[in-house]
């Protein structure tokens, strides 16, 4: 295989476990929020009938692009250039007030990206420090990186990539900073194994760094939580909510909001009656999975990922 043929590959996680979790019936309404390289939009798409629909949505021009050519002779998928915490909008594009039987997020970065030097998210290959998902939109990590005050590196460090050493490698990046800006992933990355030799086994000591920066980048977060909100919001009775995280920042998110959504309002724990904007709205379906031995075997990004699903209830009616 070339390199140029294994840059445009991605492995889909869980992928049977995610078609289970949506329940994907052939006339449904469906939304893949995070497409990559569409591993989970194109097996949706192959259980769907002629009135079944997949919207698909990327931040990354180069997922969009890839899904449209993909997806251009057929009339049952849409697919949006957009951040996922945009979901609503897109959705109303189709039709307004638009609701899904599934939605899935699929989060974090896809190997075509990683693998690709030029998008700079990598601490292994030399690129340019950019770690922008939408690419050419927005500060890139140098601009982070080159422009922060000391304590907001430390917070960044820590708070993203709870980076035990965050003060010790922001100190080094303002020092270093004032002779040679960081302009290439290697640059930074080797600095920090040079000054925060990490004792994790199997992890290069720039790994939190790194994720540190991409999170705020693209604002990982906040856009998740924002997602979160209006897919719960656009989600049909029994509709699933399927998401696959791949750190624990972005999984305690997850599983705090449907815990949160699968709970009686606490104001009324205890009380004979619950009125309906107080009863749970969604029920928890199983426990989080997580990837069997046989396929992080054969896909070892797959190691860190964990899948929750919930159900939306019908409005008023307790779990
Ligand atoms: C792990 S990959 C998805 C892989 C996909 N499920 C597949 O099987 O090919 C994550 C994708 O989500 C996109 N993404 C991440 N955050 C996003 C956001 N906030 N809005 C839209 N897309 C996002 C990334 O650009 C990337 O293409």
């Amino acid at each position: 295989m070339s390199g140029s043929d294994r840059a445009v590959e991605h492995t889909p996680v869980l992928l049977p476990q995610v078609l289970a979790a949506l329940n994907v019936r052939a006339s449904g309404v469906y939304l893949d929020a995070t497409y990559g390289r569409g591993g989970h939009a194109g097996a949706i798409v192959e259980k769907l009938v002629a009135d079944g629909r997949l919207l698909c949505l990327d931040r990354d021009p180069v997922a969009v692009a890839e899904a449209r050519a993909r997806f251009a002779a057929d009339s049952r998928v849409s697919v949006f250039l957009a951040p996922f915490s945009a979901l609503a909008a897109c959705a109303d594009h189709i039709a307004p007030g638009l609701k899904f039987d599934g939605i899935l997020f699929d989060l974090g970065v896809s190997s075509p990206q990683l693998d690709d030097p030029s998008r700079g998210f990598s601490f292994m290959q030399d690129g340019p420090l950019d770690m922008r998902m939408s690419k050419g939109v927005g500060p890139t990590a140098a601009d982070i990186v080159n422009g922060a005050s000391e304590a907001e590196l430390i917070r960044i460090f820590r708070e993203f990539g709870e980076e035990r050493f965050a003060p010790r490698i922001a100190r080094a990046i303002i020092a270093d900073r004032a002779s040679k800006p960081f302009e290439r992933t290697l640059q930074l990355a080797e600095m920090i194994s040079r000054v925060a030799r990490t004792r994790e086994r199997h992890k290069h000591p720039a790994t939190r760094v790194f994720q540190a920066l991409r999170i705020h980048v693209n604002g990982e977060l906040d856009e998740l939580e924002a997602a979160l909100n209006a897919a719960f919001e656009r989600l049909v009775p029994q509709g699933r909510l399927a998401v696959i995280s791949f750190h624990s920042l972005e999984d305690r998110l997850v599983k705090q909001f449907m815990r949160r959504h699968a709970s009686t309002d606490p104001v009324y724990a205890g009380l004979p009656f619950v009125p309906a904007h107080a009863a749970p709205k969604l029920r928890l379906v199983g426990k989080a999975i997580q990837a069997d031995s046989e396929e992080t075997a054969r896909n070892p990004r797959a190691r860190s990922a964990r899948l929750r699903v919930a159900e939306r209830l019908n409005e008023g009616l307790a779990a």
